[in-house]
């Protein structure tokens, strides 16, 4: 029987990305939802993601950094970067990541 393999890609550091407004560590040279799933296994692994570019559940809108331009895409397919910045994402995600109480708007937290 063939082993499914590991779940991640190989990477040897962690990269800074925010979430609506949070940090998080996350692993280079990894898809973003997979990034996602580091953050949060189980619920991610449960989602209904097709993980193929078909289903759509997973787009997010993000830039690379202060005076970047907004981009709509589909996390399955988008590796993460450091610096990145997810400033929206889909009712699926949210749902999948609610783990990690994000802010409901979509703006950073006053702490
Ligand atoms: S997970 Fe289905 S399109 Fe990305």
């Amino acid at each position: 029987m063939a082993s499914p393999g590991p779940l991640f890609r190989p990477f040897t550091r962690l990269v800074k990305i925010q979430i609506l407004g949070r940090e998080y560590p996350v692993p280079e040279n990894n898809t973003l939802l997979r990034c996602f799933q580091y953050l949060q296994p189980e619920p991610v692994a449960l989602g209904r993601f097709c993980w193929n570019e078909d289903c759509q559940y997973c787009r997010v809108v993000f830039d690379q950094g202060e005076g970047s331009a907004a981009r709509a895409a589909l996390s399955c397919k988008l590796m993460a970067a450091e610096g990145m910045r997810i400033t929206e994402i889909s009712r699926e995600i949210r749902y999948c990541l609610r783990g990690l109480a994000l802010p409901v708007s979509g703006q950073p937290r006053e702490e």
